[in-house]
């Protein structure tokens, strides 16, 4: 017997939080309100789950959600259809976000096939049990027809996993674009044109520095591909979804994953009793130029995510560290081994800080930045304990020279 997940209280409410993107295309998500740590991403506005029920002749649902939250997905289902009814669960990407869910959803859709490409199939394999799943595995060009609309899939490895996918719907000319374009981005509006563009766009940046920045060669490919696809609107797997300024967001995306500079400098930081801090301030009142932005970040008021995000679009970046126990100080070497994961490219900069009986702050964060194969401005900037009026001139110097160089790089 199938189970009823419908909640007789809640089913008007549940009913309006169920958004129709065209006519029986249906947002089917959950809002994550809470979330504020997301594998280490700082989700300052928690994070949407979604997933969209399309009823045609055949029924099939688009992705599922995080594995807490499977009890919410069908009750949303059951609001809007019967769950014998759905014929296909589609599952673009295997990353437990959007599939943690899949084992508690098929075991309560009785009639459904899991529609996945190969390398999903090989994920969700070592993920857990798909004993008893029907399965249908797909290629890039391969189409589910439902009645009216069609299904077609296109595989875009590296987008964010090896296996993941894309789903079009050519007849309503909407792309299921799993996380690529996506946000993460809590709220009760489901459209990004209901929110403001700036807001939008800031988080779209943030998910994909912190998420996508290492993939810009397969990103750069999925672009191409998508400029022969007629696409009216895009519905990712997390966040809001875009059905105006489509153009925008593919030319920011091709921008991003071309490593395109801004006239921005970021002046990246951490001290232990000021000396590099001081160094820091007389870096960024040089490069303070009138048409560069220039940003002071000390990394121990701000936050990975932010630091990735804001690393992006910036030409040329100098870091610092005050040396501790012959190195980096510690969370200036986690912001370094995050960044150096996360493989910005085409940026310029330097190292600084100061050091006392012993050696290294600077010199480490030099080597990070070189194993990044960024161009070195020049040899790291040190001062010993408090740095002179001349090491601060020489911080002014060398600030004015970064700006200079993020001016000639864009
Ligand atoms: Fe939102 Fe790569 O999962």
């Amino acid at each position: 017997m199938v189970q009823s997940y419908a909640l007789s209280g809640q089913k008007e409410l549940n009913k309006s939080m169920n958004t129709e993107l065209r006519k029986n295309i249906t947002w089917v998500g959950y809002i994550d309100w809470t979330v504020r740590d997301f594998h280490g991403y700082t989700a300052e506005r928690g994070t949407t789950y979604n997933a969209y029920l399309i009823q045609d002749d055949k029924t099939a649902l688009v992705d599922t959600v995080k594995a807490p939250f499977g009890h919410r997905l069908l009750q949303n289902i059951s609001n809007l259809t019967s769950l014998n009814s759905i014929d296909y669960v589609v599952c673009n990407h295997a990353e437990p976000d959007h599939a943690g869910a899949l084992p508690e959803i098929m075991a309560a859709l009785p009639n459904a096939t899991l529609v996945l490409d190969q390398k999903c199939m090989d994920a969700l394999s070592e993920h857990g049990d798909m004993s008893g799943w029907r399965t249908k595995i797909v290629k890039t060009g391969d189409t589910v027809t439902l009645g009216n609309r069609t299904l077609r899939f296109i595989e875009t490895p590296m987008v964010h996993w090896p296996e993941s996918m894309f789903t079009l719907v050519p007849e309503e000319k909407l792309l299921f674009s799993m996380d690529a374009f996506g946000q993460h981005y809590a709220s009760t509006q489901r459209f990004a044109d209901e929110i403001s563009l700036g807001t939008v766009m800031n988080e779209t940046r943030a998910y994909y520095a912190n998420i996508l920045m290492p993939y810009g060669k397969q990103i750069a490919k999925v672009l191409k591909q998508m400029d022969t696809i007629d696409i009216e609107m895009i519905a990712p797997s997390h966040g809001l979804i875009w059905r105006t300024h489509i153009a925008e967001l593919l030319e920011a995306y091709g921008n991003w994953a071309a490593h395109q500079p801004k006239r921005k400098i970021l002046v990246i930081y951490d001290t232990m009793w000021e000396s590099t801090g001081e160094m820091a301030r007389a870096i960024l009142e040089g490069a303070s130029l009138n048409d560069v932005d220039a940003q002071l970040i000390h990394v121990r008021s701000s936050n990975l995510t932010h630091i990735a995000t804001e690393s992006l679009e910036a030409a040329a970046i100098a870091f610092g560290s005050s040396t501790l126990n012959n190195g980096m100080m510690p969370m200036a070497a986690a912001v370094m081994t995050y960044l150096k994961g996360l493989r910005p490219q085409g940026k310029a900069g330097f190292s600084f800080g100061s050091f006392g009986w012993g050696r290294g702050g600077p010199e480490a964060v030099h080597d990070f930045m070189e194993s990044m194969k960024w161009e070195m401005l020049r040899e790291p900037l040190k001062s010993k304990y408090r740095p002179s009026s001349e090491i601060l001139d020489e911080c002014r110097n060398a600030g004015r020279m970064l700006a200079e160089k993020a001016k000639e790089m864009a």
